[in-house]
C-alpha cells in the first residue's frame, strides 16, 4: 500500500473513532436526560445586530421558563453543560466549589503569561491566591489610594483640557476611560508612571490593548478532555513583542527596587516581599517568572474592565439625567463633610455611586460567563433533582443571563441603582459579574474604590449628556463574548472652572 494510501486509513479510521465516540457521548446525554446544545448553529446565527450573549441570553431565558437545568454542550474534545438551573448554579460557585474549583482554562507551564492565578489548576491555585491575597486586602487598597486619587486629579484636568479644545464639548470617554485605567494600573501595579493619559501613543497603552486583544479566542480558551492538544504544540497567545515588553518592565523594576532598596504602595512591592520571604516559599515558590505572570495577569484583569465600567457608566448617567443629579448631589453632601476632598472614607460612604457601578455591571458584565471545570465525579442537586457530573466537565454559568433575568431583575434594560438598596434581598448567585464564590475576582473591593473615587471626581467637575453622536444601544463584536467595542461620544460640561 502506498504511503498517501496508508495516512488516507489512517485518517479515516480517526474519523470513525471520533464519530462513535461523539455518538457514545450523545446517547450518554440522553441517558442523562440532558439535551444537546448546538455550539456551531449558534455560533453561525450571530450578527452585529444579535451577537452571542443575546442568543445565549435568550436560550437561558427559555430554560429557565421550562425549568429545564442543563443544556449539553458536546465537541468530544470538549463536553460541557451550559447551567441554569440556580441552585446547581450555587452548588458549583460555592457549595461543592472544590470540586469545581479549575475554570478549565489552558495553561502553559513553558509560558508564564499562560500559567497564572486565572489558569492554574487548583493544587497550585490554592497556594497563588493564598499568596496573593495580600494584595488586595483592605490594607493594600488603602496604601493605594493616594497613587489612585492623583490619576483622577490628572483624569479631570485632561478632561477639561480636552473639552476647551472642543467647541462642541463632545468627547469620545472609550478612550479617555481606557488611558485613566492604565494609569491607575500601571501605577498601582508596576509603579509605573504610564502617562497615556497625557500621551496618546504611550507604550503601556499601546501594549495593554495589544495584550488584551492579541489572545481573545474563545473556543481555544478551554483546555481538552483527551489528549491536550494546546500543550502538546506549546501554544502561546501572546507575541513574542508583548511577552518581551512585559517581561523586561518586571524584571527591570525588581532589580532596580531590590538595589536601591525601594519601596512602594503597590502590587509590585507585595510580589516582591513574598518571593523573598523563605517562609513563603515553602509550598509553593513564587519565582521571577511567576511574578511576571501575576504582575500581566493583574494589568489586563484589571486594565479594560474598569475601564469599561466606568464609561458605561457614564453612558448610562448621560441617558439618565435625574440618577446622574442624585449621584452628584450624594457626592457634594459627603464631600461638605470631609472638607472637599474625596478621601478614602468619603468614597467609602458613597454607596449611591457604588450602586450604580454594581447596576452599570449588572447590565452589561464583563465576561458572558463563569467557568468552571470538574475535577472529579460527583452530583449536583438542582431545583427538581439532581445530575451526575464526570470529571473533567466544562460547566458555562451565563452570568449576562442570569445577571438580566427578569424575575431577579424586574425590567432588566433599565438602569436602575435602586435594584442595590441595601433593604432589597435577592438570591444567592444572582449578582455575577465578578464570579462568586473562593475563585471570585479577589480585586472587587479594589475595583470599587477605583470606580467610586473616578466617578464621583467626574460628577463633581462635569456634567454628562448625551448627543447626536451617542449610541442608542450599546453593541457588541459580533463574535465578541464580552466587552462592549463601540465608541461612546457624550457631551461633556464643565461645572466650576
Ligand atoms: C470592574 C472590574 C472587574 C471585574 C468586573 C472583574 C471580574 C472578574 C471575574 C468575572 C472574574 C472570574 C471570577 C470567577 O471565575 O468566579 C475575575 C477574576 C479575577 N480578577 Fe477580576 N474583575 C475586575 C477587576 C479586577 C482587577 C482590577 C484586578 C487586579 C488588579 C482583577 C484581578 C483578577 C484576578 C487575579 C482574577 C482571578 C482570580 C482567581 O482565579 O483566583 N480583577 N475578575
Amino acid at each position: 500500500m502506498s504511503l498517501v494510501g496508508a495516512l488516507f486509513l489512517l485518517l479515516l479510521l480517526f474519523v470513525i473513532i471520533i464519530l462513535l465516540k461523539y455518538c457514545e457521548r450523545v446517547w450518554y446525554w440522553r441517558k442523562q436526560n440532558v439535551e444537546l446544545l448546538n455550539i456551531f448553529s449558534v455560533l453561525q446565527k450571530a450578527t452585529k445586530d444579535k451577537p452571542l450573549y443575546r442568543i445565549l441570553q435568550n436560550i437561558y431565558q427559555d430554560m429557565y421558563e421550562k425549568r429545564e437545568s442543563f443544556k449539553a454542550i458536546e465537541l468530544v474534545l470538549i463536553s460541557g453543560l451550559f447551567v441554569q438551573d440556580q441552585k446547581a448554579i450555587e452548588q458549583i460557585l460555592v457549595t461543592q466549589y472544590e470540586s469545581f474549583a479549575d475554570r478549565g482554562l489552558y495553561a502553559n507551564p513553558n509560558d508564564p503569561f499562560l500559567a497564572n492565578m486565572g489558569r492554574l489548576e487548583y493544587d497550585q491555585w490554592r497556594h497563588l491566591r493564598r499568596k496573593l491575597q495580600p494584595c488586595f486586602s483592605a490594607n493594600s487598597t488603602k496604601a493605594m489610594y493616594p497613587l489612585m486619587h492623583r490619576v483622577c486629579g490628572e483624569f479631570v484636568q485632561v478632561l477639561r483640557e480636552s473639552v476647551t479644545q472642543k467647541r462642541d464639548n463632545i468627547l469620545e470617554m472609550r478612550d479617555l476611560c481606557s488611558r485613566f485605567a492604565v494609569d491607575v494600573i500601571g501605577s498601582v501595579g508596576f509603579g509605573v508612571e504610564c502617562n497615556s493619559l497625557r500621551d496618546v501613543n504611550a507604550k503601556f497603552r499601546y501594549f495593554g490593548d495589544k495584550a488584551t486583544t492579541e489572545h481573545f479566542r474563545p473556543l481555544l480558551q478551554f483546555k481538552t478532555k483527551y489528549l491536550n492538544i494546546l500543550k502538546i504544540f506549546n501554544v502561546k497567545y501572546h507575541s513574542q513583542e508583548t511577552r518581551e515588553f512585559f517581561t523586561q518592565l518586571v524584571k527591570e523594576t525588581i532589580e532596580y527596587r531590590e538595589k536601591y532598596g525601594i519601596q512602594r504602595a503597590d502590587f509590585m512591592d507585595i510580589l516582591i516581599k513574598i518571593k523573598n520571604d523563605p517562609q513563603e516559599s515553602k509550598n509553593f515558590e513564587l519565582t521571577l517568572d511567576r511574578i511576571v505572570g501575576e504582575v500581566f495577569l493583574f494589568f489586563t484583569a484589571g486594565y479594560n474592565t474598569t475601564s469599561s465600567a466606568l464609561c458605561e457608566a457614564l453612558y448610562e448617567l448621560a441617558k439618565n439625567p435625574e440618577i446622574q443629579d442624585k449621584a452628584r448631589s450624594q457626592v457634594m453632601d459627603i464631600l461638605d463633610r470631609h472638607n472637599n476632598n474625596i478621601t478614602l472614607e468619603a468614597v467609602k460612604e458613597m454607596r449611591y455611586i457604588k450602586q450604580i457601578i454594581m447596576e452599570t455591571l449588572r447590565k452589561y458584565p464583563l465576561l458572558f460567563a463563569v467557568s468552571r471545570y470538574s475535577r472529579r465525579a460527583c452530583t449536583l442537586p438542582t431545583t427538581n433533582g439532581s445530575l451526575n457530573i464526570e470529571p473533567n466537565t466544562l460547566l458555562l454559568i451565563p452570568s449576562h443571563a442570569v445577571n438580566n433575568n427578569p424575575e431577579f431583575y424586574p425590567e432588566p434594560d433599565i438602569f436602575q441603582p435602586e435594584r442595590f438598596d441595601k433593604d432589597v434581598k435577592r438570591p444567592a448567585c444572582t449578582y455575577l459579574s465578578f464570579g462568586e464564590g473562593p475563585k471570585a475576582c479577589p480585586a472587587i473591593n479594589f475595583s470599587y474604590i477605583e470606580m467610586v473615587c473616578c466617578l464621583a471626581t467626574l460628577l463633581r467637575h462635569f456634567r454628562f449628556s448625551t448627543c447626536e453622536k451617542t449610541p442608542k444601544e450599546l453593541l457588541f463584536n459580533k463574535e465578541m463574548l464580552r466587552l462592549s467595542v463601540e465608541n461612546i461620544f457624550l457631551k461633556v460640561e464643565p461645572l466650576n472652572k
